[in-house]
């Protein structure tokens, strides 16, 4: 089975790091997707984002880093992915994540697997790392 494990990664964090790992351990292949949305500027260039998540789960042979601008439902299909993997770290991220997942399963029939982040990464955010990153 080929999943694939969307987001920002803006930055990957090691709750980030934490899912995709545990992912790749369940199924054949993992694509790791950084999502691009041209109306937004990231914190970080996305060459260096894909750099970072390339290096860190480089010891892994199932998993690769890709990018994607548009729907996600479109990149499965053209991708030919079977699974969508989501990490939820509480139920403002569960809020968050099923109306994504009907909207993807509407789109594309493809479905959503949502990995619960481990006790050790459960309260880490990348905007949490930014907003500290900045008063150093
Ligand atoms: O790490 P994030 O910011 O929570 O990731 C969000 C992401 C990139 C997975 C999401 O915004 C996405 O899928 N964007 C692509 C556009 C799309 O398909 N939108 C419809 C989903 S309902």
């Amino acid at each position: 089975m080929r999943a694939i494990y969307p987001g920002s990664f803006d930055p990957a964090t090691e709750g980030h790091l934490d899912v995709a790992r545990r992912a790749a351990g369940l199924f054949d292949e993992l694509v790791v997707a950084i999502g691009i949305n041209p109306s937004k500027t990231g914190r970080f260039p996305v060459i260096d984002r894909v750099r970072v998540l390339t290096s860190a789960l480089r010891d892994l042979p199932n998993v690769s880093v890709a990018t994607f601008s548009g729907l996600l439902a479109t990149y499965c299909r053209n991708n030919e992915i079977d699974l969508i993997i989501r990490g939820i770290r509480n139920k403002e991220d569960l809020r968050h994540e099923v109306p994504m997942a009907h909207m993807n399963q509407h789109l594309s029939g493809i479905d959503s697997l949502f990995l619960p982040a481990s006790a050790e990464t459960v309260f880490i955010s990348s905007t949490v790392v930014m907003s500290t990153g900045d008063h150093k």
